[in-house]
């Protein structure tokens, strides 16, 4: 633990933030934990759509490649130099264990090497950052909606003990119990021939769609918990009955929409069914699907109807970046938490299970 908060530079407190968890090369800098200076994200999307996914051994060998080249490009576009820096910041789980390396072992060694202080971000904890970047974020307490492609949950988030400005807690309420929503999204897309990921072009084609969508019953679980997998399997039959009959073409956009009105139904519900069971009035919402328009649209209608904020990241820092992390890092930092040099990568991390103490 520091002693004392890390020293600023004219005041303001700079951290760069890298982010390697999945197959995005991301690095930011951001000032205070709000301003975003510079927000630099190398994907590897194009890279893995011929193999429809991820193949962990590549991104980490395509993370070594990018990420200094992506750090350097994020200072240049910020204005400063690695002097200037008062504090790294790199997630550090969950995600696959060699991507995850190679952020946090530039991040520890970038960190030692300016002499500032280094801390371990959790990526779910950076993804419910997000929706706090930029001007009159909302105070904690909220509900936190985290969806994204391989998480799917509701959080009670609360403010930090005294003298933790701006650190958020998480105490989780409810999660999926299979697949995440984005991960659904993916692989519905790719029955319909969507190349991964394919969250936003399956919005767009479900949203350009004004017909009668293709029925699916919406997946409610008891309590706060999430299910996708019985949706994804009825979507594949649906899509293997069509393709029998010949008409797959003609209604693939209608099976998209069908789609995406169970998924955003179904997270607009239960999220909206957590402010009630907790009694908060405000709601935020981060995650690659957090970018989803028909999701954006239909809660924030609802939302409204019951008098209920809702946030959502912007579009921007919805999916895997950086500045979400070094926004996360800023406040760990502020509340006086470094990480040890031996921290390790952490696949399976958990929401709630801290930062990288
Ligand atoms: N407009 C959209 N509608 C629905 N899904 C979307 C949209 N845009 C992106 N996605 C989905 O978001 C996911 C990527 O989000 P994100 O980068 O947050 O996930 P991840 O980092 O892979 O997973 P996690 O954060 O859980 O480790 C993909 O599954 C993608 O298809
Ligand atoms: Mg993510």
């Amino acid at each position: 633990m520091l002693k004392s908060a890390p020293p600023k530079r004219g005041g303001a407190l700079l951290v760069l933030g890298l982010e390697t968890s999945c197959d995005e090369t991301a690095a930011a800098v951001v000032e205070d934990g709000r301003r975003v200076l510079s927000d630099v994200v190398s994907s590897q999307a194009a890279f893995f759509s011929r193999y429809g996914g991820v193949v962990p051994e590549l991104a980490g060998r395509n993370h070594a490649a990018r990420i200094l080249p992506v750090v350097r490009e994020s200072l240049r576009l910020a204005g400063i130099v690695y002097g200037d820096l008062g504090g790294v910041a790199a997630t550090y789980g969950p995600g696959l264990t060699g991507a995850l390396l190679v952020g946090l072992n530039f991040g520890k060694a970038l960190a030692a090497g300016l002499g500032v202080p280094f801390v371990g971000v959790n990526h779910l904890a950076a993804h419910l950052q997000a929706p706090l970047l930029g001007e009159d974020p909302p105070e904690p307490p909220f509900v936190g909606l985290l969806v994204s492609g391989g998480h799917t949950a509701l959080y009670e988030v609360g403010p930090g003990e005294p003298g933790q400005d701006g650190l958020l807690r998480f105490r989780l309420l409810g999660e999926t119990l299979d697949d995440a929503a984005g991960e659904a999204y993916d692989k519905v897309g790719r029955l319909l021939g969507i190349p991964y990921p394919a969250g936003a072009a399956l919005d767009e084609l479900a949203r350009s769609f004004s017909g009668e969508a293709e029925p699916f019953t919406r997946p409610l679980p008891e309590g706060l918990d999430f299910s996708f997998s019985g949706l994804k399997t009825a979507a594949a039959r649906r899509v293997a009955e069509l393709e029998g009959e010949g008409r797959l073409e003609e209604r693939r956009s209608a099976v998209a929409a069908g789609f995406q009105a169970a998924v955003v139904e179904t997270l607009a519900e239960k999220a909206l069914a957590a402010c009630r069971k907790i009694l908060l009035k405000k709601l935020v919402v981060g995650g690659g699907v957090a970018a989803n328009r028909g999701l954006r649209e239909l809660l924030s209608r609802r939302a409204a109807e019951e008098g209920i904020a809702v946030r959502f990241a912007p579009l921007e820092y919805a999916m895997d970046n950086a500045a979400m992390v070094a926004a996360r890092g800023y406040f760990l930092l502020a509340a006086g938490t470094t990480s040890p040099p031996e921290l390790e990568a952490s696949a399976c991390l958990e929401l709630g299970a801290g930062d990288g103490r």
